[in-house]
């Protein structure tokens, strides 16, 4: 996949920008608070996924701005392809949001068409962080290469806060009537238990994707291993009948956890408190990793996940890179910008020194919002 043309006008502090990038390589370089990681954050929102900044949409429109503007041109194999999208300050709800012209409701209903994989200094931290960090990471990448999935997740966390509420309402009332959460834990085993077989085998891919690179960027010396560490389940392998034995043994666990979930006022069990193990040479780096082995596995995983969309989708996705080079040493720095060659990059940097050794492709100075 890859993108052709960049507009946003009024996108933050983005203002008049038109550009065409490089099919290879393109380097967006610009002192601090200049708008890189603005610009990377439009081209994000095409692919139809909230911002990964956690901005809200009344705070896309630029603060002088009446209307925020963000459009792109980009291509697979078959055809090219024009998203285009602008919020108004008067009128945040109602967006405008086209797909080859075509009116869609919703940001989010531009998922599963431009695919790209973004990558922050946030993101080295993947493995070191908290669960959720994981999860999420996980999360997206499934929803990337099936859209089902979101659809599930949604389900599971509206269903969720809602049998918090009733717990907490009989925690607060002294309330030992565990009927009342008997509707909500058979839709959150049914959603979890789907939820559940996703993960496991997305992991499974992960894990031998991830694998490789790390025994590359390693040279072999040391053994990367990624697992998915169930709350409910205690084995999923082979298991797929998510729908019978799965939320089954996903219902029995949410009615054995009952009476610890009154006591908290929370759900303690289910796919919200999963985590994915990962070991090097049989120790979680969580816990045990170096930086330097956090960040190798982070990347490994990154560059895996790119990896899984081409095998599922048939194309890479586009790779954004926002200012993680320059938090990296050399051998890691050689490691990414070899592995995602034969993709589209962009790379958003302070320092164009750091990236004047490649060969080709497109440099771009960001400056107070514009393209200079
Ligand atoms: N809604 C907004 N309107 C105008 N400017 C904004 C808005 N939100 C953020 N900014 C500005 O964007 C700049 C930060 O842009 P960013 O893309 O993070 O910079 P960097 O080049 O360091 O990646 C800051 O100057 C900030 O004030
Ligand atoms: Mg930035």
């Amino acid at each position: 996949m890859i993108v052709e043309s960049i507009s946003a006008d009024g996108y933050k502090n983005l203002e008049n920008i038109n550009i065409s990038l490089d099919p290879q390589m393109n380097i967006v370089c610009g002192e601090n608070a200049q708008g890189k990681t603005n610009l990377i954050e439009a081209v994000w929102l095409c692919s139809g996924c909230r911002s990964f900044r956690g901005t809200r949409d009344r705070d896309f429109i630029g603060f002088d701005k009446e209307t925020a503007e963000v459009g792109i041109t980009f291509s697979d194999a078959v055809r090219e392809q024009k998203i285009e999208f602008s919020v108004k300050r008067n009128n945040v709800k109602d967006k405008l949001v086209t797909l080859n012209g075509v009116k869609l409701p919703l940001i989010s209903k531009l998922f599963g068409n431009f695919r790209c994989v973004v990558f922050t200094p946030e993101d080295l931290n993947l493995t070191k962080g908290s669960p959720d960090n994981r999860r999420n990471f996980i999360d997206l990448s499934i929803s990337q290469v099936k859209p089902s999935y979101i659809k599930a997740l949604n389900k599971y966390n509206n269903v969720l806060l809602q049998r918090n509420a009733v717990l907490k309402n009989m925690l607060k009332s002294n309330s030992t009537d565990t009927s009342f959460l008997d509707v909500w834990n058979s839709q959150l085993a049914e959603a979890g238990a789907y939820i559940s077989v996703l993960r496991y085998m997305f992991c499974k891919v992960l894990n031998y994707h991830a694998k490789i690179l790390y025994d590359s960027v390693t040279e072999g010396n040391e053994n990367l291993d990624i697992k998915y560490l169930s709350t409910v389940y205690e084995n999923l392998e082979g298991e797929e009948d998510y729908k019978g034995r799965l939320a089954e043994i996903y219902l029995k666990r949410l009615e054995d956890s009952a009476e610890a979930d009154m006591k908290t006022g929370f759900t303690n069990v289910g796919i919200h408190r999963d985590d994915i193990a990962v070991n090097v040479n049989g120790l979680l780096i969580r816990e045990f990793g170096s930086q330097g082995q956090a960040r190798s596995a982070a990347l490994s995983m990154k560059i895996a996940h790119a990896e899984i969309i081409k095998k599922e989708c048939g194309d890479y996705p586009v790779m954004l890179l926002d200012d993680v080079l320059s938090e990296l040493d050399p051998i890691r720095k050689r490691f990414i910008l070899n592995k995602i060659e034969g993709m589209q990059v962009v790379i958003t940097c302070c320092d164009s020194k750091s990236v004047t050794d490649m060969a080709s492709g497109k440099i771009f100075e960001m400056k107070k919002g514009r393209i200079v």
